[in-house]
């Protein structure tokens, strides 16, 4: 495959799209758009190459990432409509719907995706849901275009705003494990690389066995707990605690937060 991509919104996630189609060896032409010039030379040193004009990078593409935050997606679209008929329109927009989307731009093939920060190194989750237009040959595109950032999933769009609060904020919470887990090193004597080094390997390791072994991840805590060995004390302590409690309401809180968004947008879930 190597039709011409532009990335409109060159930004921390936008940024992450083209940086990891690059390191891909993606072999068509790659376009990163955005209205601050400064934010597109570490793209063209890349090899990216570089635009300002949204409008002229939508002509030359077949296939458009919008990664403007969502109250700026409308702007973009109603830049780039003339440009893109027939033409994949992905859009990375956290809460913005399908629907909104095909207003602006009623002759491109729509695409809502939820990637992660993950993108960066070719580990994201990519949830995607797609317009009515949208045909199973262009449905291989968008997945070989998603895999090349990590690994993707189709989704009922009633299920992105979740989707949103647990895998594209995750990278958020998981640092913060990390970076407990780091400290609990330092309390326990570890040098700081070691602590770090060691806490996130293990976060890795752990999804890595959980996602391999295809079992629940209570088998894993099995796995690791020998009877009146040094694991079940830490698991009684965290047991104790309000981990899974405080989990749940960070993802809950992050979904509520996506119908906030939207009505403040004046954007209509429906
Ligand atoms: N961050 C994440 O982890 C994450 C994960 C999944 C999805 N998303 C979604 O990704 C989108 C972008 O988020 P982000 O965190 O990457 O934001 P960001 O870092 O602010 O990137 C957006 C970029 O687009 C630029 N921009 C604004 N208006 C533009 C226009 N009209 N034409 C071209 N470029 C324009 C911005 O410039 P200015 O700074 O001057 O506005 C900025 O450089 C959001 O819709 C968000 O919901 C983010």
């Amino acid at each position: 495959m190597n039709d011409k991509i532009a990335v409109i919104g060159a930004g921390m996630m936008g940024g992450a799209i083209v940086k990891s189609l690059l390191k891909s060896g993606y072999s068509g032409k790659i376009t990163a758009v955005d209205i601050q010039p400064e934010r597109l030379k570490e793209q063209e040193k890349l090899g990216a190459s570089v635009s300002t004009d949204n409008r002229k990078a939508a002509a030359d593409a077949d296939v458009i990432f919008i990664c403007v935050k969502p109250n700026n997606v409308e702007n973009v679209l109603k830049q780039i409509n003339n440009e893109v008929k027939g033409k994949l329109v992905i859009s990375i927009a956290a809460t913005v719907p399908l629907k909104f989307l095909k207003k602006f731009v009623p002759d491109a093939k729509i695409v809502r995706i939820m990637p992660n920060v993950a993108a960066l190194v070719q580990a994201s989750y990519t949830a995607y849901c797609c317009g009515e237009n949208v045909t199973q040959k262009d449905k291989e595109k968008v997945k070989s275009l998603l895999n090349r950032m990590g690994v993707c999933e189709e989704v009922d769009e009633k299920y992105m705003d979740a989707i949103t609060a647990l895998t594209g904020s995750g990278p958020g919470y998981i640092s913060i494990i990390i970076e407990a887990l780091m400290y609990a090193g330092l309390k326990v004597g570890l040098p700081r690389n070691v602590a770090l080094y060691g806490a996130a390997q293990t976060v890795l390791g752990t999804g890595k066995l959980v996602l391999d072994l295809q079992e629940h991840p209570a088998k894993v805590k099995d796995m690791v707990t020998t009877p009146g060995g040094t694991t079940i004390e830490a698991i009684y302590e965290l047991e104790g605690s309000s981990i899974r409690q405080s989990l749940m309401r960070a993802v809950e809180e992050a979904a509520k937060k996506s119908q906030r968004i939207r009505e403040a947008l004046g954007v209509n879930s429906e």
